[in-house]
């Protein structure tokens, strides 16, 4: 055994070239590795077949799974190998995020990598890398240089995840082009993904019924208590993956989204695919706070990040979602008044007047940054069919002054966030984005929030397919060129590349607060599961803080299936470095006393502790603001009321701090009384146990800093 050191932090063991034990069978060759409770073998079959099987602890929660790819024209890449050499080794270290949940996270894991050649001619190569961590398995394939395996289209991967049992599971279906559903929660065999996709009528995306799986991350939970959790990670030059489930034998099989012309990927080798990732623990506490889908991403590839600041911004957007005002200027493109010019429907949100009005609103705050939507032309056409569409992102509406909007903003020390729908006319934003990106640094924004609703162009081409996997990351890296931020709205779901760049601070990518004004809204349990799920892969900008619950738009029945402390709840329980402040400046100024919790709460952490958690049922996570020693706790509740409990020992041992808990009123009901809050403050310390009462879908935001001489008065918590 070697040891061979790498960095001060880093070290690794290299293992014996070749190791084999324990043959389980004649002729299969195993290969264990492990990692804690997480065990892994590696087999390869009679036939030279390879698979994995996954442990932990004692129990298999994956069991015998095949590996391989089919490649376009040609047999399976899946069988007849022989097994060349292997190796083993083990990493150690720690990497600071340029923001995040914690300020340092470890990365230890043992590699074991599979040098394969395939028996058949003309012999190629396949190397499968596997990394098992403390808490889950990742593992990729490899593809070496070689003269036979140059150029060459990925149509099938053969990956799969055999599940032991009848899993509980948190799914949505597998479009390829919208992440934005509702979650069905069943056992596998109850997986129908036709069914829920089909009645899932308000999504504005092309239908694919015949390649339906289920998408990924996938959440679940085995008849004996594991969690576990699928997904991908480091997603580039390649497509998604989503998962066909076979409802009799619960095994699940990658079912990669093809392109306009039914290819999934087209590779030159040397290539590797993402990592798939398995993530498992007897504690749902602990996938909420693994960070393997990280660690398996490359570091940082921008050098400078000085520039990158997590945020807190307002929007004039929440009233364009509820009606109030509109995106476009005209409601008539071909009438034009007698000097020819078009006439305004006199409800255009983006006009300077408004703008400033939202820019008051955060200097007045300490909002740090102000949306606008709607401020360019297009919007009249800007969905809804196939064509071309007319955004140039430089050109604005008559009654948007960008130049004295600019200059306002930077009087009142607030930034301007830019917005490009591209309405999924890629090819139409790649044609010009350097133009839009520059005309951004011009008017001093410092972050664009993108948008891809409905088709996309290159025409056949899906949101999660690999030309718009790449796409999306060519706008990371061009923004980056202009140090600009970036938010993408609809684009395929993400996969921990905010490692690598740090300026996508997020994106949307999962069903947001937005279907609160639209479509059937989200259910009292949806927020329960989305950080089991979609914010697996990464921060979501998901427009909390909407405190206007029923009577916001002209439907008297609509409204937000929370209560109003469970918004304040979300800013903690729905990790994202930018949070939007989303509702508008009124529903705000009727509620200050609430709303100083989201004036105070951070966006950036040094630390985070989830204390407890449930799929589909509760969340509690608190969090320690960098830099400071503040800490926020949200919990959140489904359409159930019921006590959480906190006990505050991550505190300092021997400090006095204040808590201010904003806790739903005692008669609050997401249904009947969404806005009934009540605000309190103690003193506590670490040996302090909160116990906060949630009602019917409610939730409960908590803020705790040191103590000073000021809060003598107030009472000790019990
Ligand atoms: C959908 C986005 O999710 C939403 O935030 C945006 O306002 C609209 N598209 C318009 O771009
Ligand atoms: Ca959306």
């Amino acid at each position: 055994m070697y040891f061979i050191y790498v960095s001060r932090k880093t070290f690794i063991v290299l293992f014996s070239l070749l190791i084999f034990s324990g043959a389980l069978a004649q002729n299969q060759q195993t290969i264990h590795a492990g990692m804690n409770s997480v065990k892994l073998d590696f087999m390869l079959n009679a036939d030279g077949r390879p698979s994995y099987k996954v442990y932990f602890g004692d129990k298999p929660i994956i069991n015998n799974s095949y590996l391989g790819i089919k490649l376009a024209n040609d047999s399976a890449f899946d069988k007849h190998f022989k097994l060349t050499s292997s190796e083993k080794t083990e990493v150690d270290e720690s990497w600071n995020p340029v923001w995040g949940e914690v300020k340092t996270i470890r990365n230890h894991y043992e590699q074991l990598t599979v040098h394969l050649k395939q028996q058949d001619a003309p012999g190629r190569l396949l190397t499968i890398v596997f990394r098992v961590f403390a808490d889950g398995v990742g593992f990729r394939y490899e593809f070496p240089n070689q003269p036979n395996l140059k150029y060459f289209i990925v149509s099938d991967e053969l990956t799969e995840f055999s599940l032991t049992g009848d899993n509980k599971t948190f799914w949505i279906p597998g479009d390829y082009d919208s992440n934005e559903y509702p979650y069905t929660v069943s056992t596998i065999s109850q997986v129908d993904a036709s069914v829920l996709a089909k009645s899932a009528t308000d999504i504005a995306v092309r239908y694919v019924p015949d390649k339906y799986g289920i998408q990924t991350p996938l959440m679940m939970k085995t008849t004996d208590g594991l969690y576990i959790n699928i997904h991908e990670a480091a997603l580039q030059n390649y497509t998604s993956m989503q998962l066909h489930a076979d409802t009799k034998t619960y095994k699940l099989t990658a079912n990669l989204v093809s392109d306009a012309v039914g290819n999934k990927a087209y590779m030159r080798a040397p290539c590797v695919t993402p990592w798939r990732t398995i993530i498992v623990s007897d504690k749902a506490t602990d996938i909420l706070s693994s960070k393997m889908i990280l660690n398996l991403n490359e570091p940082s590839k921008i050098e400078n990040t000085s520039w990158i600041k997590p945020m807190k911004f307002v929007g004039v957007w929440w009233e364009m979602q509820t009606g109030k005002s509109t995106w476009n200027y005209t409601d008539n493109l071909d009438t034009l008044d007698a000097n020819g010019k078009l006439i305004p429907n006199g409800k255009h949100g983006a006009t300077t007047a408004n703008v400033e009005r939202y820019i008051d609103f955060a200097a007045k705050n300490g909002i740090q940054g102000v949306l606008v939507e709607g401020w360019n032309t297009g919007w009249e056409e800007w969905f809804g069919n196939w064509a071309e569409k007319p955004f140039d992102f430089v050109t604005p509406y008559p009654d948007f002054d960008i130049k004295a909007i600019t200059d306002y903003a930077a009087s009142k020390g607030v930034k301007m966030i830019m917005h490009n729908e591209t309405s999924g006319s890629a090819t139409n934003y790649e044609r010009q984005m350097d133009t839009a990106f520059r005309f951004m640094k011009k008017y001093g924004y410092v972050s664009v929030k993108t948008g891809y609703v409905g088709r996309i162009i290159p025409r056949g081409e899906h949101h999660d397919d690999q030309w718009m996997v790449d796409h999306y990351v060519r706008v990371a890296q061009k923004a980056a060129q202009y140090h600009i931020m970036l938010d993408s709205h609809e684009p395929v779901r993400p996969t921990g590349l905010q490692r690598t760049y740090p300026n996508w601070m997020a994106c949307e990518a999962g069903r947001g607060n937005e279907y609160n004004a639209f479509g059937s809204g989200d259910n009292p349990n949806h927020e329960t599961i989305m950080p089991f799920t979609r914010l697996m892969g990464g921060p979501m900008d998901f427009t909390p803080g909407i405190f206007k619950i029923k009577g916001y738009t002209a439907d008297p029945q609509r409204q937000v299936k929370t209560t109003l402390c469970k918004q304040l709840a979300l800013y903690i329980t729905m990790y994202s470095p930018v949070q939007m402040v989303a509702d508008i400046p009124d529903n705000y100024e009727k509620h200050m006393d609430a709303f100083q919790f989201i004036k105070d709460v951070a966006v950036d952490w040094d630390d985070t502790k989830i204390i407890e958690a449930e799929p589909g049922e509760y969340i509690t996570t608190a969090r320690k603001e960098k830099g400071t020693g503040n800490w926020f706790i949200g919990a959140i509740t489904n359409e159930n009321s019921r006590s959480a409990i906190i006990p505050l020992d991550f505190l300092d041992k021997g400090k006095k701090y204040v808590a201010t808990i904003y806790a739903d009123g005692d008669d609050a009901d997401w249904k009947k009384n969404p806005e009934s809050y009540k605000i309190t403050k103690y003193l506590i310390s670490a040996g302090t146990k909160l116990n906060v009462k949630l009602a019917n879908g409610g939730g409960s935001a908590i803020s705790i800093k040191p103590a000073t001489d000021a809060d003598s008065g107030l009472k000790f918590y019990k």
